[in-house]
């Protein structure tokens, strides 16, 4: 998907309306999410960090008149109709893909009924924001109410992650799924993504700390393989290692072992990022936001040196705010979510967000012609329903 979407649930409600024909009966959003910590350690069994935002995909349905179902996503104004009778598989419209893979788990177990179903929102897409799982749990959440189905929130996530897998073709952790199901307001969550475990860690009140996110506008693509060749070096890394998982190894197997370089930097990171998300989630409940800011700057170098998931705009974001620590009231930051492009997480304190935002601006601007795009997110509550 490659175009940011921008309805209010109103403005969705209307959109399906004149579509086809009547309102909508059923509607379900769920938000997306910043990593505050913890990249690439999801589908190593290891520790995030995320938060979930208050930017959101809605979802609204109908039963549909006939046998088919069509799906539309308003922003991209593309259509696809299915039969979800018949047997399900991957079409060449990607945001239907998620949308299909979802009705497909859901299919292996409860009855679905033929839909007509409207997609639209406000968190941007290809950008590192968990758009697609904020689309995938939206649209479960939808079903579980329509079909009466008794889901639990670690189930949903489940079912959203394997119709990504296989409808989408993305190897992504599960790390999306359970922030969209599990976010409480105000607060972080350490997950386990071994146990799927999930502890809430209070964030400072947004009077004393924002979250800011700068997207670079440089869209990602995790299905073009880039994604799946660092899960690969990691599978690759724990069976050199002799581990389960990467989550099993420790810094001080690795000199011994004969992985080949990126595989060793890949393991490195992902033991040391482990490490990082228990110590941030500590610093936070403390509130040293010293350690905090250390913790997030160490991440994104690690990212970028050892790992080379990030990009020189991302870079560029992250060494603007690192200049701007201390007094120009940054706390921390690195980028966030997949990389390959997309969104930098910046902590600073509340009273410096439009000196920050405009120094983001400015220096980004001088470096690329063109600005990124900030704005301040709040931590924010899990996917619902709601009468549209
Ligand atoms: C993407 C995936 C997640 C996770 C991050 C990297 O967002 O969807 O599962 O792997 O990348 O931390």
């Amino acid at each position: 998907m490659s175009a940011s979407v921008q309805h209010s649930p109103a403005g969705v409600r209307a959109a399906f309306t004149r579509r086809f024909g009547r309102p909508p009966r059923f509607a379900a959003a769920a938000p997306g999410r910043v990593n505050l910590i913890g990249e690439h350690t999801d589908y190593n069994d290891g520790y995030v960090l995320p938060m979930a935002i208050d930017r959101e995909v809605v979802v609204v349905a109908d039963r549909a008149t006939g046998p088919d179902t069509t799906f539309w996503a308003v922003d991209l104004d593309e259509s696809v109709t299915v039969d979800l009778a018949g047997p399900l598989s991957p079409g060449r419209h990607r945001f239907a893909n998620y949308l299909l893979g979802v009705a497909a788990g859901f299919a292996r177990e409860h009855a679905v009924p033929a839909l007509d179903v409207a997609v639209a929102g406000t968190v941007p897409m290809g950008a590192g924001l968990a758009s697609s799982a904020a689309v995938e749990v939206a649209f479960a959440t939808l079903l579980g109410d329509l079909t009466g189905a008794r889901l639990d929130p670690v189930g949903v996530a489940k079912l959203c992650q394997r119709g990504e897998h296989e409808f989408a073709g993305t190897p992504c952790g599960i790390m999306d799924m359970l922030v969209a199901t599990l976010a409480r307001p105000g607060e972080a969550l350490l997950i386990d993504c071994r146990s799927l475990r999930a502890v809430p860690v209070p964030l400072p009140s947004s009077r004393s700390l924002a979250v800011l996110v700068a997207d670079t506008t440089q869209r990602h693509d995790l299905t073009d393989g880039a994604y799946a060749d660092r899960r690969r070096l990691c599978a690759e890394a724990a069976a050199g290692l002799g581990v389960a998982s990467l989550r099993d190894a420790e810094t001080g197997m690795l000199a011994g072992s004969n992985l080949g370089d990126p595989a060793r930097a890949a393991a490195r990171h992902v033991i040391c990022e482990n490490q990082r998300v228990l110590l941030m989630a500590a610093a936070l409940v403390t509130q040293d936001m010293e350690a905090v800011g250390e913790l997030m700057f160490d991440s994104h170098a690690s990212l970028r040196d050892l790992l080379e998931v990030s990009t020189p705009r991302l870079d560029a974001l992250v060494e603007i705010a690192q200049g701007l620590r201390g007094d120009g009231g940054v706390i921390g930051a690195r980028m966030t979510g997949g990389g390959f492009g997309g969104c930098a997480v910046i902590l600073c304190r509340t009273d410096a967000v439009d000196r920050v935002t405009a120094q983001l601006e400015a220096g980004y601007t001088r470096r690329f012609g063109t600005g990124p795009v900030c704005f301040a997110v709040v931590p924010s509550g899990p996917a619902y329903t709601f009468t549209p």
